[in-house]
């Protein structure tokens, strides 16, 4: 196995931080990012020599200059996953709520997958993998905001994959759509049907990273529910009262 340079943003909790540690443990040279510093420290902490953090806020003006500095810190990237972002579920329609989720998912994911792109484009190769969800598939009317980023972020790696084929260079794309996993995202006060673990889906995450796959569903159960979604027309779907 040859050693990789990667750099993972959001890997402070969740998902991220589970991907993180699966790439430490197999001995890749790991670049950390997130808002919370001490949890950066704390997952440094288990292979001081093989990790790298940057304290980054993706909505902020200076994320790529960060970014920049987390690359030649760490010699260089080949892979970039990104995996920050917010949702809410949001039935009363909070506009802040809205808001910031359109900030993060939207804006934040941007600005960095962009920059990644045309790093990777003036290097010649790389591979960009992000987490958006299942969420994007379908307009689910409880999480506006949530599910139409995620729908802007299958759409904006599928924009870029071709944009690559047009610029002849050779980037992989991977993009992750999990179903519901136990994180700090869901409001703990709520059933989620067909809950997974976050440790689950980040070995899933992981090997569909490893064999390049471009779009990967987590898990099974919910490749068959997006199916499923998928064959109703909207003019019935918009007449469904699907709560979770
Ligand atoms: N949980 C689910 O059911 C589920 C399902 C499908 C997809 N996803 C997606 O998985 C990804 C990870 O979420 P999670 O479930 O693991 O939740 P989480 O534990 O809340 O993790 C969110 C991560 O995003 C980072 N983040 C948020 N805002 C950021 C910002 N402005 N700048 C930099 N980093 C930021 C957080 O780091 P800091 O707070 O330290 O900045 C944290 O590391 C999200 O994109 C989410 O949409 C989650």
């Amino acid at each position: 196995m040859t050693t990789k340079r990667i750099i993972i943003s959001g890997a402070t909790s969740g998902i991220g931080y589970e991907i993180a540690k699966l790439y430490i443990a197999d001995g890749h040279k790991v670049g950390i990012m997130g808002r919370r510093i001490e949890l950066l420290d704390n997952l440094k902490s288990l292979s001081p020599g093989n990790v790298y953090i940057q304290q980054l806020d993706i909505n902020s003006d200076d994320a790529t200059s960060r970014f920049q500095s987390l690359i030649d810190k760490m010699g260089g990237m080949d892979l970039y996953f990104h995996v920050s972002g917010i949702g809410y579920q949001n039935v009363s329609l909070d506009y802040n709520k809205e808001l910031n989720t359109v900030e993060t998912n939207c804006k934040g994911f941007t600005r960095m997958i962009t920059y990644a792109f045309n790093y990777f484009s003036d290097k010649g190769c790389g591979h960009i993998a992000c987490i958006s969800s299942i969420a994007g598939t379908k307009g689910l009317g409880v999480s506006p905001s949530y599910s139409a980023t995620k729908r802007y972020q299958n759409h904006y790696i599928q924009c870029l994959a071709q944009l690559n084929t047009i610029r002849k260079n050779k980037i992989h794309f991977t993009d992750i759509r999990p179903g519901f996993v136990a994180t700090n995202l869901l409001n703990n006060d709520h059933h989620y049907p067909m809950l997974m673990n976050k440790e689950y889906v980040a070995k899933i995450a992981y090997k569909a990273v490893a064999r390049k796959r471009r779009v990967k569903i987590i898990d099974w159960r919910y490749i068959l529910l997006v199916a499923g979604w998928r064959l109703i027309p909207n003019c019935i779907w918009e007449r469904l009262r699907i709560k979770n």
